[in-house]
C-alpha cells in the first residue's frame, strides 16, 4: 500500500474498528498473547501520584484501559472516547458489567480535535489508537491543551525492536502470522493486513518524543516494554511553560 493510500485508510479507520468490534477483545488478548494487560499495567504505574484524578482516555476502543484506570483508588473519573460506536457499545456494556459506571463512561469523540476544554483533565491517555490517527501532531497539541498545569499525557504505541533477532521475530509475525490469524477471525478482507505497515511507517523511540516535545510536554521520557514491541511515552505540562 502506497503512503497515501495508508493516510486515507487512517481518515478512516474508525469504520474498520466497527466493522471488527465484536472480535476485537478476543484477537487482541490472542494476538499478544495476553502482554496487552501487563503493557496498561506499565501506564497505570506511571500515573502521577495524587489523588482525584480526572483522565480523558482518547481512542477508547472496547474500554481495556478505560477500565484499568477507573479501577484505581487515586482516580476519581475516567472518559473514553473514540470515533467507532461499534467498539464503544462494547466497552459500554463491560463498564455496566464491571460496576464502574460511577467512576467510568465513553462518548464519541475525535482523538485528532479532542472536542474538550482547554485544562480540564489531569491526564490523557492513548492506548494503540495515535497510530491510526490522521494528524499525530496536532492530536498530540491537543492533548497538551486539554490536560491541567501539573497534568500527564501518556502514549502507548507499537515500536520496533532494536535487538536484530527480536526483530527478525517480529517481522515475521507481523507481516504473515498476525494478519492471517486476525484476518480470518475477525472474518474481515483486510482489517489486520495493514497492521505491520501502520507500525513500520510509524514514527517511534526518539522521533515519537521529539513530536511530544514540539506539542509543548516536558520531561519527556520514554520506556521500551517486551523487548522494545511497544513504548509507552510520557510527557507533563509545567508551570511556567
Ligand atoms: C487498536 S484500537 C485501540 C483501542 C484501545 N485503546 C485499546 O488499547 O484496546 C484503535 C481505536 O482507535 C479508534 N480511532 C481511530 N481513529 C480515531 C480518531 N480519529 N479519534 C478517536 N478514535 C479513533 C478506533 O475506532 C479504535 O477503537
Amino acid at each position: 500500500m502506497s503512503k497515501n493510500e495508508l493516510h486515507a485508510r487512517k481518515d478512516e479507520s474508525y469504520k474498520i474498528f466497527d466493522k471488527i468490534a465484536g472480535t476485537y477483545d478476543f484477537l487482541n488478548h490472542l494476538l499478544s498473547f495476553g502482554i496487552d494487560i501487563y503493557w496498561r499495567k506499565v501506564v497505570i504505574n506511571n500515573l502521577p501520584k495524587r489523588n482525584d484524578l480526572e483522565i480523558l482516555d482518547l481512542a477508547c476502543g472496547t474500554g481495556d484501559l478505560t477500565i484499568a484506570l477507573a479501577k484505581e483508588k487515586n482516580v476519581k473519573s475516567v472518559l473514553g472516547i473514540d470515533l467507532s460506536q461499534g467498539m464503544i457499545d462494547i466497552g459500554k456494556t463491560k463498564i455496566t458489567r464491571k460496576k464502574l459506571s460511577d467512576k467510568s463512561s465513553m462518548e464519541i469523540g475525535d482523538g485528532v480535535n479532542i472536542p474538550k476544554e482547554d485544562n480540564s483533565f489531569d491526564v490523557t491517555t492513548v492506548s494503540f489508537g495515535i497510530r491510526n490517527f490522521p494528524d499525530t501532531q496536532k492530536s498530540l497539541h491537543n492533548m497538551y491543551r486539554v490536560i491541567r498545569t501539573g497534568g500527564r499525557s501518556m502514549v502507548l504505541e507499537f515500536s520496533i525492536p532494536k535487538n536484530i533477532f527480536f526483530r527478525g521475530i517480529y517481522f515475521f509475525y507481523f507481516r504473515y502470522l498476525l494478519p492471517f490469524v486476525g484476518n480470518l477471525v475477525s472474518k474481515h478482507k483486510d482489517a489486520y493486513s495493514y497492521l505491520n505497515e501502520t507500525v513500520e511507517d510509524y514514527p517511534y523511540g526518539e522521533n515519537f518524543a521529539q513530536m511530544m516535545k514540539n506539542a509543548g510536554f516536558k520531561n519527556v521520557h520514554f520506556k521500551e516494554l517486551t523487548f522494545g514491541i511497544a513504548t509507552l511515552y510520557i510527557g507533563d505540562k509545567l508551570e511556567n511553560n
